[in-house]
């Protein structure tokens, strides 16, 4: 762990960071998963959904970042590669292929 002037205890950044860490790992998955719906939006509704996705995934890369910051405002290290969010999201997958808007269900809950 990095040197901070936090005043939280060790033990307490620690468990923090990797809390942190987990949900770096949903945030970078939900933004794919975001842009996944983005590109592959279909039906009658489709430049409303296609916008929607597209606004919808700044936002999350948006808090995406500010997770990965504050972990390493608590002296940790932000585990932001793709390949460490693959193994510590919590989200269900999100289906490759073509979806019609009218069919769309929220990627980050569970069935
Ligand atoms: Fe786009």
């Amino acid at each position: 762990m990095h040197h901070t002037s936090n005043t939280l205890s060790e033990a307490v950044r620690a468990r923090s960071i990797d809390l942190l860490n987990r949900h770096l790992a949903a945030a970078i998955d939900l933004h794919a998963q975001v842009k996944q719906a983005h590109w592959n939006v279909r039906g009658s509704d489709f430049g409303a959904g296609h916008r929607l996705f597209n606004s919808t995934s700044v936002k999350v890369e948006v808090y995406t970042d500010m997770i990965a910051e504050r972990a390493g405002t608590l002296g940790g290290t932000a585990h932001g590669t793709v390949q460490a969010a693959v193994e510590r999201s919590f989200l269900v997958p999100y289906p490759l292929g073509v979806s019609d808007i009218g069919q769309q269900s929220s990627p980050c809950q569970r069935p």
